[in-house]
């Protein structure tokens, strides 16, 4: 990346800044009309603290290394496509109103292409309407997720028995969990009446945390399991362990040392940009939130104490016989495109 090219985007998106902040003096008059001035002002706050970024950028970018710098732009640059879409929600209402005085739509989307990176810093493309998400699930409306396989697949190492089980009747208790808390805080928003709030998102908490790391446990097992990682991922865990061995031994002491029902997971950090391995008590215990799981192990009793009774260890070990690395590989792949700002 040239250069000329950082300081071409660094230019754009001060054009774009200033431009916006012209036509705002007059929008924000005619939107106080009829949105809440606090709305109104969040807006105009936000939209500071970019123009505040953008001129420290421009102040200091000959101490900063044009890596340094193109992660920053980018950065901003999300920040203005934010504000843009939140001004496509508040001129929305405003427009509800009757009023259509209101559009500086086309003059805020205007933004050229160039050098770091197309999709990004193309604020055409960013241009739309909100409208909400057609697959969103609904409060209370979570659903058990059928099992990839037959029950008796990934015999020997995990019984027929414990599938059953584990699935129908433990994992379903979660998404039965997960839908109750949700539809009890859909009912305390509606009456306004707060008073076991602590309690249901706490089941939130328990039952989404179970929901979500079951719905992908089942998928990071398969009966065509065992062996090692290819490609992309293998050469990350290298990266990140040292070898495919040591992130094995790594992971499976990880699980054994679970303090009472937990998991062990290994994620993609978007904050670091690399795998690491974690261990969650319970479900929501000593978890990072700021992270996607990759590959989970459940070592909940539920999960093998019908097969293995006491010996966790041997269904730990017996385990990697039955990881579907294909899949974790695609969880990787789309993980790894977040990147937050490294701190
Ligand atoms: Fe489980």
């Amino acid at each position: 990346m040239e250069q000329e090219g950082v300081h071409q985007a660094l230019y754009d998106i001060e054009e774009w800044v200033t431009s916006v902040k012209d036509k705002w003096i007059n929008a924000k008059d005619l939107l106080l009309k009829h949105i809440r001035e606090d709305e109104v002002n969040e807006w105009e706050r936000d939209l500071g603290e970019i123009q505040t970024r953008v001129d420290l950028l421009k102040n200091n970018r000959s101490d900063q290394d044009t890596e340094n710098l193109i992660v920053e732009l980018k950065d901003v640059h999300e920040q203005c496509k934010i504000l843009h879409d939140e001004y496509s929600q508040l001129s929305e209402k405003f427009s509800r109103t009757g009023d259509s005085e209101l559009d500086f739509e086309t003059e805020t989307t205007k933004h050229k292409n160039h050098e770091i990176d197309d999709e990004r810093l193309d604020f055409k493309k960013s241009k739309h309407t909100w409208s909400p998400p057609k697959d969103s699930v609904k409060p209370g409306k979570h659903k058990l997720p059928p099992l990839p396989y037959s029950y008796d697949a990934l015999e020997p190492t995990i019984s027929e028995e414990i599938m059953k089980l584990h699935h129908d009747i433990h994992h379903k208790s979660y998404v039965d969990g997960l839908n109750k808390a949700e539809l009890k805080m859909e009912n305390a928003r509606k009456t306004g009446n707060f008073d076991l709030i602590r309690h249901w998102e706490r089941e939130a908490a328990f039952n989404g945390a179970g929901h979500y790391l079951h719905t992908i446990f089942w998928d990071v097992m398969s009966p065509n399991g065992g062996g090692k990682p290819k490609g992309d991922l293998l050469n990350q865990i290298k990266y990140d362990f040292g070898s495919y061995n040591t992130f094995k031994k790594h992971f499976t002491e990880a699980a054994k040392n679970v303090e009472g029902p937990g998991w062990a997971i290994l994620v993609w950090s978007p904050r670091s940009h690399r795998l690491a391995i974690l261990q969650a008590e319970k479900h929501q215990n000593l978890s990072q939130w700021d992270v996607v799981p990759l590959l989970v192990l459940d070592v909940w009793e539920h999960a093998y104490y019908l097969q293995y009774k006491t010996d966790k260890d041997k269904y730990v070990d017996n385990w990697w016989d039955v990881v579907n690395w294909d899949y974790v590989a695609k969880r990787f792949k789309e993980a790894e495109k977040l990147q937050w700002k490294p701190y």
